[in-house]
């Protein structure tokens, strides 16, 4: 029987317009551009304007990779969004997305959380339903409106993360040795309340004491979650090359999760991959979770960094804690 591989046909993104620089956050919380930038490399992120959902994102993101695969939301059978800020509690983001783009009701929505490692967790179970010949082709969203859960008070966290929306649209291919090659997932749920939002889940639901007390709002312990994500992507990225016999020289652009500057130098040393071969917008959209990767994968494409018969890589690590690799062949 011939081999079935997944291919990515088109990228789309969206960043909201509203542009908040360091200098500004400076204003409402004591910090400094200074700070902001050497801890984490960050310079500014998007937030998104009143009214605009992670929805509305991750439908534009969607229409422009819609558009670069020169395809409709009626060719859309399967379609996953990664989101830890869906609109609504219920239903999923993806059903909302399906009507704004008039994607059929045949199709199969619904929503996927593995937070920032969400969308590289997103192609693997889109890549596992098109391989089985059951869905043709699928839309993949990672739309974040990350700004809805951060504690603005909090310097700690505040400055660190954007909203955003990035989109892929998959299809099959039989050329051999083409599109993903092959995905790495796990998880360390032991380490959970490193990063975690406490309350609004089943365990606490809201009441007037948890809503004063902040703890709608990301809790995060940055330096045991960067000690933890420097380790975690290295080995997620080193397991993906072993196993399909990959040098890591031979990677012509690596797509990291944008959460920190800092993280993403510590890989390319461990990797020994000089910094021109990774894909870094953190300066410009802080950490966007799930939508980060999407988004700079775009932008590498429209950019025209990576080309026919490269190799790219995907690393993610995000709450959970959950950490996903991904290798590609355009
Ligand atoms: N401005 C000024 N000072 C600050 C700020 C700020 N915004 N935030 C913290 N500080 C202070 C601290 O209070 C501390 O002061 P102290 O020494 O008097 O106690 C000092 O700066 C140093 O703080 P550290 O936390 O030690 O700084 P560090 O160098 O570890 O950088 C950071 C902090 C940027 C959060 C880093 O630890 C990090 O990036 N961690 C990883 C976070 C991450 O990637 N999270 C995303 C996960 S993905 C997902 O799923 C959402």
């Amino acid at each position: 029987m011939t081999q079935r591989s997944t291919v990515i046909l088109g990228t789309g993104s969206y960043a909201p317009e509203r542009v908040v620089t360091n200098e500004e956050l400076s204003k409402t919380v004591d910090t400094s551009d200074e700070w902001i930038h050497t801890r984490s490399g960050i310079r500014e992120r998007r937030i998104a304007g009143p009214g605009e959902t992670t929805s509305d994102m991750g439908a534009a993101a969607a229409r422009r990779a819609l558009e670069a695969a020169g395809l409709t939301a009626a060719d859309i059978d399967l379609l996953v969004v990664a989101t830890v800020t869906p609109d609504l509690v219920m239903p999923a983001a993806a059903c909302l997305i399906q009507t704004k783009l008039g994607v059929p009701s045949t199709a199969a929505c619904f929503d996927l959380n593995a937070a920032c490692s969400g969308f590289v967790y997103a192609l693997d179970t889109a890549c596992a339903m098109l391989t089985s010949g059951r869905y043709r082709r699928a839309l993949v969203i990672g739309a974040e409106k990350f700004s809805s859960i951060v504690d603005w008070q909090d310097r700690t966290t505040c400055v660190l993360f954007g909203d955003g929306a990035g989109a892929v649209v998959l299809g099959t291919t039989e050329q051999p040795g083409v599109g993903l090659l092959g995905t790495k997932l796990g998880a360390f749920g032991e380490s959970a309340e490193l990063l975690y939002v406490p309350a609004g889940g089943s365990n606490e639901p809201a009441t007037a004491a948890s809503i004063a007390a902040r703890r709608h709002c990301v809790k995060m312990k940055g330096k045991e979650v960067f000690k933890l994500a420097v380790r975690v992507m290295d080995e997620a990225a080193r397991d993906i090359l072993e196993q399909h016999h990959v040098r890591a020289d031979q990677i012509s652009l690596v797509i990291p999760h944008q959460a920190n500057l800092r993280i993403i130098e510590a890989i390319s040393e461990y990797l020994e991959l000089p910094m021109e071969r990774f894909f870094v917008n953190v300066d410009r959209y802080g950490n966007t979770s799930a939508a980060s990767i999407p988004i700079a994968l775009d932008e590498a494409r429209r950019s025209g960094r990576i080309k026919t018969g490269d190799l790219t890589l995907l690393v993610a690590f995000g709450a959970g804690l959950t950490y996903g690799s991904a290798l590609i062949r355009w």
